[in-house]
């Protein structure tokens, strides 16, 4: 079993072949000559050092196969099979006469998440490869990388990084299709795919109702490719090393490594590179906090259920819990979980774009119900009224946001119902009720302007 930051990564130097790296982790997040995780964007010399120069397969479809041989999933949240998506953009091209359109979705909406953003900003060129072979496989003409602005409190962010890679790929004319850079609205749903086509497209980033999906009719009525990031860089590993490296680690079902974010405490989140069915153990503090797994539309798991699971579908699936984009937070022993989630669901509730009934009736009822019983001496009855409501308004949207809510609830409610008994009672375990653990963005979208 291979488990997080014990591998070593071979770093070659500039210029000397490149030899495939071993079968461990990392993979995607650079590391020194001396071998310490990187903390300074990784340049095109170094990066051509690491994992050896782009390539291209010469011709559209070719990378497809050895995606579907690797296993390899999206990264974005949904586990979708990558060579599936990109076999249907390709397949759309050919039916509609229409070039296609990849995008690099970079939007990280999930506040809890910095997975993305530090991938982008330490290995920009990993991503950038992955988005020329997938634009090369599915016979793309542009290319449009989304994501986000600097985190709260930082100075620079994966867009610096980016803007700098690209120049340096233009000055050695490594690209074959041009590289928009577009920044995706800091809004919980910013990132879901058809809300990011509305905003390349010019309007505001909401969902919107499929069909069509954007593989058919996308980005200027295009097929379109939405890769998350980081899947766009395993597939540049993929093209490099071949579907037998890649499956050198994870499970036989769900091959690889991901990254995940972990936070075990108040201060800065770590991220780690994990080999997919390590144990969940290695990114849980020694506590007996119950963790969330998945973010925001994740669940709450005990820590005596989530200590012997591994982190793969499979197996968390045992938990309800899904991995989802590789989120694990484990609470610290001094917080309500009651009162995180009640902040969260009210955020999650204040983001939804309002235009479906689950959304405009559903999500700000249970919101309030949620508050109120992290709030101490809830009505009677108000525990089954959110039960109710949580079931009502899954699978009723146009997008998997009220369910994602819902899963959230329901899970906080089970997990938590010894605290929520305690509240009743009118009082709270937690001796910490200042500024909330889980980070939840202060602004929140109110009028369409703020999508934009
Ligand atoms: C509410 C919501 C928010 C999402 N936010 C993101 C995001 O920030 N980044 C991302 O890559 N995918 C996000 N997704 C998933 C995307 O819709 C899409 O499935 C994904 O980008 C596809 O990439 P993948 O196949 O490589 O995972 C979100 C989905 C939903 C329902
Ligand atoms: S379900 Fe909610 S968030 Fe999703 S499109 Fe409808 S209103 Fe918007």
């Amino acid at each position: 079993m291979t488990i997080p930051n014990e591998a070593t990564f071979p770093v070659a130097s500039p210029g000397s072949s490149v030899r495939p790296p071993a079968s461990g982790v990392p993979r995607l997040l650079p590391r020194t000559p001396d071998g310490k995780p990187g903390r300074v964007p990784q340049d095109l010399a170094a990066h051509q050092g690491t994992h050896g120069s782009l390539p291209y397969r010469g011709g559209a479809g070719r990378l497809i196969g050895e995606l579907q041989a690797a296993g390899l999933t999206g990264r974005g949240g949904a586990a979708f099979p990558a060579h599936r998506k990109l076999q249907a953009v390709f397949d759309a091209a050919r039916v509609t006469g229409r070039q296609p359109v990849v995008v690099a979705n970079g939007a990280e909406s999930e506040p809890a998440s910095d997975k993305d953003a530090t991938l982008l900003w330490l290995a920009p060129h990993l991503v950038l490869d992955g988005l020329q072979l997938a634009a090369e496989a599915v016979g793309a003409g542009r290319a449009v990388l989304y994501a986000r602005a600097a985190s709260q409190g930082r100075r620079q962010g994966p867009l610096d990084s980016l803007n700098e890679a690209l120049a340096r790929r233009r000055d050695a004319r490594l690209d074959r299709v041009p590289v928009r850079v577009v920044q995706a609205p800091p809004r919980f749903l910013a990132g879901q795919e058809t809300a990011l086509i509305s905003h390349l497209d010019g309007g505001p980033a909401i969902p919107a109702f499929i069909p069509p999906r954007p593989a058919e009719r996308g980005l200027g009525n295009a097929p379109t490719l939405i890769s998350n990031v980081e899947t766009l860089a395993h597939m540049a590993l993929v093209a490099r090393h071949g579907p037998d490296w890649f499956r050198a680690i994870g499970t036989r079902p769900e091959p690889g490594s991901m990254l995940c974010t972990v936070r075990r405490g108040d201060g800065a989140p770590r991220i780690i590179e994990v080999a997919i069915g390590a144990p969940l153990s290695v990114l849980l503090a020694r506590s007996s906090s119950p963790v969330l797994i998945g973010g925001y539309h994740g669940t709450w798991v005990p820590a005596s259920l989530a200590t012997p699971l591994t982190l793969d579908n499979a197996s968390l699936a045992r938990a309800g819990a899904r991995v989802g984009s590789g989120i694990v937070i484990t609470l610290p022993p001094d917080r309500c979980g009651l009162i995180e989630t009640a902040q969260v669901v009210r955020y999650l509730a204040l983001e939804s774009a309002g235009q479906c009934g689950p959304c405009l009736n559903g999500l700000p009822r249970i919101a309030a119900a949620m508050a109120q019983i992290a709030s101490g001496r809830p009505r009677r009855g108000v525990r089954a009224d959110v039960e109710r409501w949580a079931g009502l308004v899954t699978g009723r949207g146009a997008c998997h946001h009220p369910d994602g809510t819902a899963r959230l609830v329901r899970s906080a409610l089970t997990v938590f119902a010894d605290e929520a008994d305690l509240h009743e009672r009118g009082r709270c375990s937690a001796s910490r009720h200042a500024a909330p653990f889980l980070p939840v963005p202060q602004a929140t979208a109110r009028i369409e302007a703020d999508w934009r």
